[in-house]
């Protein structure tokens, strides 16, 4: 039962590359998987690629030519919700695609063929998740680049697009009209969604973990590159190796 390890960023899959026990590395669809173990359970990691459709063509990927059992996803988000910080980190409930829109069609945000605007995350690695979370924000795995402010982890919605949100204007209508139709989204990014897609179609169960490295507004690609720098990359490294520990 090989586990996917989706890292949306170089910088994340780095550590964990490097404490991959029997590395192997794989080419397909012009991208690099790394076979291996991790806490003496085997994994594949890969890199998402960068937006919806390459985040889906990786997953698919795992799932067809390396038949893996489950996915996991580790990344960066933007803040949308009040309170939600960054240095603090989202466990997703569900994903949402906040660029989809077929109306009049089908419902705003719903995707067509689906009847569902919301894509579950499995329930089990979501909990395995958020304890991993909670070990790192809490023990071992806390960093002094965050400071001595308290740390949360949230569970809830995440919506993915095709966009780096990085304006408070965009950020606050995105987040109020979501809210408005009922969707209160924790976080932004711009690729789970299209993998939990990807993991209904093949009943696969799929989780995924979000560091929170912007607010989504106007600093939002300078608090971003330095987050990546400092943070992103060990934390991904703690809280994977914890889930494994687990699973
Ligand atoms: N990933 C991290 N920050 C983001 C943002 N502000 N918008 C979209 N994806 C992100």
């Amino acid at each position: 039962m090989t586990t996917a390890i989706l890292s949306a960023l170089p910088e994340e899959q780095a550590s964990l590359i490097a404490r991959l026990e029997r590395a192997q590395r794989l080419t397909h669809a012009g991208r690099s998987f790394w076979k291996g173990e991790l806490c003496g359970r085997p994994v594949l990691l890969a890199l998402s690629g960068i937006g919806k459709v390459a985040a889906a063509t990786t997953a698919t990927a795992l799932v067809e030519h390396f038949g893996v059992a489950r996915i996991v996803f580790t990344g960066v988000a933007g803040g949308l919700a009040e309170g939600v910080n960054v240095g603090d980190v989202v466990v997703a409930q569900a994903f949402l695609q906040h660029d989809m829109d077929a109306s009049p069609l089908f419902p705003r945000w719903e995707v067509p063929g689906y009847a569902r605007t919301r894509f579950d995350c499995d329930a089990r690695l979501a909990t395995l998740l958020q304890d991993a979370a909670g070990n790192c924000l809490s023990g071992a795995g806390r960093l002094p680049e965050l400071g001595d402010g308290a740390h949360r982890v949230h569970h809830g919605l995440v919506a993915s697009g095709d966009r780096f949100v990085s304006s408070a204007p965009e950020a606050q209508q995105l987040s109020q009209a979501l809210q408005e139709a009922g969707h209160p989204v924790l976080a932004v990014e711009m690729e789970g969604a299209a993998v939990a897609q990807v993991c209904l179609d093949y009943s696969i169960p799929f989780a995924a973990i979000r560091t929170i490295s912007d607010r989504a507004d106007d600093t939002a690609h300078a608090d971003f590159a330095h987050f990546v720098q400092t943070v992103a990359s060990r934390y991904a490294e703690h809280m994977v190796q914890a889930l494994m520990r687990t699973l």
